[in-house]
């Protein structure tokens, strides 16, 4: 590919925050400690978790990087970074999210495939670039579109890691052209996070954002967007990032039963404190985040101390000092609210968060409903354990 390549080592990896919890090395999979989370409504990039299924791809010569429309098109054309540049930019504050966050909870109750993510591969940021519906448009694609008469139907993204999952080729994902081609679902081709040139882990130079959707959707360093008339055949769309009930094993699996997952359900965690933390008797902070999919707004954040009995309500935030009132003009629908609510310890105590969205979908209670093989989509009510403790311990 002009400009860019994915090498097939990892010899040339950018470096790398060293509070980062690294789960996996090669590919290079981290998280920050889930304290970093609740420090800033915007993640900084740095502490931002990081999830490769490959070596990080190299820009030899960005003005000769392109990305390629293709497909079920009239006009095939490349698109140059000045190209995408010089559409309107548009600057969305949007949670990303990996399917897999809060998979080790679930690996406890039984065994399942796939990286050990803590409560942290999560992160909020801002990500400026031009809307892939006015990309689109570019290729004759009018906004709103769900299909056209070439028979196209979804948009694939196709990057140049090269994933062992693939057998050595690239990432791919694809989404709905009605998602794509609407300006209001606000996918971006994001060249900027957080005000800043996107780096190399997370994208450089160009990477799809699709707000509210898992983020093995968002795919990084674009090479090819391909209009299709079916969703991307790409290993992560068909044999990964799927829900499978309880009952399936890796016996019985049938992947093509199950529709890839789009929309991330309601999440929240607990990131003030550690799970078996030790705490004086007192008044304690509960800080930590909730989030929806789809664009939904987060109605409620309750928490309990006597397991689901009772429950207080969070307050809510996202930026500082200004009331978030969920589904308002003046919240970012979607992004992250920051929850806080200080309890009262005076005994060792198991606190719970659980948050309700907009639609009034609730977290569900136990790990064991939502259990599943590949262990995605861990949404269950957090829990953390705060042990008595003095401070002459
Ligand atoms: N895009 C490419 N090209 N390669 C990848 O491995 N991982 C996906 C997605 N896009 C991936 C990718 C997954 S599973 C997630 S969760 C997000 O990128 C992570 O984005 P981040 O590393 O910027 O946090």
């Amino acid at each position: 590919m002009p400009g860019i390549r994915g090498p097939s080592e990892y010899s040339q990896e950018p470096p790398r925050h060293p509070s980062l919890k690294v789960n996996a090395k090669e590919p290079f999979n981290a998280e920050p400690p889930r304290s970093a989370l609740v420090s800033s409504y915007v993640t900084p990039v740095d502490l931002f978790y990081k999830r490769n299924h490959g070596p990080i791809p190299i820009v030899d010569h960005l003005q000769s990087y392109s990305v390629t429309l293709t497909g079920l098109i009239q006009n095939p054309r490349k698109l140059f970074i000045k190209d995408i540049r010089s559409l309107p930019k548009y600057n969305v504050t949007a949670t990303l999210q990996c399917a897999g966050n809060r998979r080790t909870a679930m690996s406890k109750v039984r065994n399942v495939r796939g990286v050990g993510w803590d409560v942290s591969a999560i992160g909020n940021a801002v990500w400026g670039g031009a809307k892939l519906a006015d990309v689109l448009e570019l290729v004759g694609i009018p906004k709103l579109t769900a299909s056209t008469n070439l028979g196209a139907r979804h948009v694939e993204f196709v990057s140049v890691d090269r994933c062992k999952e693939e057998n050595g080729g690239p990432y791919k994902a694809s989404i709905t052209l009605s998602q794509a081609t609407n300006p209001e679902a606000d996918v971006l081709l994001a060249y900027e996070m957080n005000g800043e040139t996107l780096n190399r882990d997370h994208g450089f130079p160009l990477r799809v954002v699709v707000p509210g959707v898992i983020g093995a959707r968002s795919v990084k360093w674009l090479d090819s967007i391909n209009v299709i008339a079916e969703e991307s055949q790409g290993f992560f769309m068909q044999k990964d990032y799927k829900m499978f009930p309880p009952s399936v094993n890796w016996d019985n699996i049938n992947w093509s039963s199950r529709r890839p997952q789009m929309d991330f359900p309601v999440q929240s965690a607990i990131c003030s404190v550690e799970d078996v933390q030790m705490v004086k008797p007192g008044k304690v902070s509960i800080k930590g985040y909730a989030v929806s999919g789809g664009g939904r707004g987060i109605e409620r954040v309750d928490i309990s101390l006597d397991g689901g009995k009772n429950w207080v309500e969070a307050s809510r935030t996202q930026e500082p000092g200004k009331q978030y009132i969920s589904e308002h003009s003046s919240s970012d629908k979607w992004a992250w609210v920051l929850f806080e609510a200080t309890i009262d310890v005076s005994q060792t105590t198991e606190v719970i968060a659980k948050a309700v969205d907009s639609a009034a979908n609730v977290q569900p209670e136990n790990v064991e409903s939502v259990w599943n093989l590949r262990g995605v989509l861990n949404t269950s009510w957090h829990r953390v354990l705060l042990r008595l403790g003095h401070s002459n311990l």
